[in-house]
């Protein structure tokens, strides 16, 4: 696919956009692609990042990342008419289905698990239900996408340093707050899925994971995670292709 734009949107982190006729199976929001980030076979696996906003008519969609490890600041180097290789859609996404119109829903984020809530937004919004963002990072400079959340509905921003918005995590927010909701859709560190799943696990709730990938099509078992029925047993799923995202209660965090 072809770089159409390419920017630093916040300290590390930089928003993607690819053109190509790949965006005709994308559709449900959370799925992820498997990126090549340079020419040669250096480094050799591809990088997992998530879809954050899909555009059939410009044949575009859009990707946010942080350009941490060597990987990723490789794929940060890619200039406008650029191709990359991309594998995918993968993954099952977040279950729209889930929720009805006029039911009001709560969606968390933390950091880099921010992005794929976007494009789950929008598609919730069109389908008529009330949606409410609690979005977390670590200071001020992290802070994106906040604009684009507060057009689709209430959205709280809060970073762990107090820099910006409220101070604290997204737990406290949401109960400080007295937010409530029908369901929860979440992306985020383990950390932060663990607490949200121990509180509000009682309600339908739904988890986007983060492993470490190689092959991305469930074929290499790098990514797999035990289930709560067989904690420590032989019983498991893959984060690539029975995820990434899972209901509270799937998997073991
Ligand atoms: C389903 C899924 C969706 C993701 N979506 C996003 C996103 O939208 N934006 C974003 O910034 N990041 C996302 N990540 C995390 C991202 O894939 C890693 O941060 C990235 O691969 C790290 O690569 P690197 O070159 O910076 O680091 P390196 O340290 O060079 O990476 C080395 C290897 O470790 C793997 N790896 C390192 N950290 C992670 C991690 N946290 N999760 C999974 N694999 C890792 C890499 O894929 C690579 O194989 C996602 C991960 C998964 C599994
Ligand atoms: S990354 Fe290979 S099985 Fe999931």
């Amino acid at each position: 696919m072809v770089v159409t734009k390419h920017e630093n949107i916040a300290e590390k982190i930089f928003q993607l956009t690819l053109q190509g006729e790949l965006v005709f199976e994308m559709g449900s929001p959370g799925q992820f692609v498997h990126l090549k980030v340079s020419e040669g076979t250096t480094p050799l696996l591809r990088r997992p990042i998530s879809i954050s906003k899909i555009n059939k008519e410009k044949k575009q969609f859009t990707m946010i990342y942080r350009a941490e490890g060597a990987g990723t600041q490789l794929l940060s180097l890619k200039k406008t008419e650029d191709v990359v290789d991309v594998l995918g859609p993968l993954g099952n996404g977040f279950p729209v289905d889930e929720v009805t119109s006029g039911q009001t829903v709560l969606l968390v984020g933390g950091g880099i698990g921010v992005p794929p809530l976007l494009e789950l937004s929008t598609q919730l919004v069109a389908k008529g239900v009330t949606v409410q963002h609690v979005l977390g990072f670590q200071s001020k400079k992290a802070v994106f996408l906040e604009e684009e959340f507060s057009k689709l509905g209430k959205t709280i921003i809060t970073t762990d340093d107090g820099s910006y918005g409220y101070r604290g995590f997204v737990t406290n927010a949401i109960t400080d707050h007295e937010l409530t909701f029908d369901a929860m859709y979440t992306c985020g560190p383990t950390p932060m899925l663990r607490a949200l799943e121990k509180l509000h696990g009682h309600k339908p709730l739904f988890l986007s994971l983060e492993e470490r990938m190689g092959c991305g099509i469930g074929a290499c078992f790098a990514c797999v995670c035990h289930t709560v029925e067989d904690p420590t047993g032989t019983s498991y799923k893959k984060v690539c292709s029975d995820g990434p995202v899972f209901k509270a209660g799937e998997v073991v965090l």
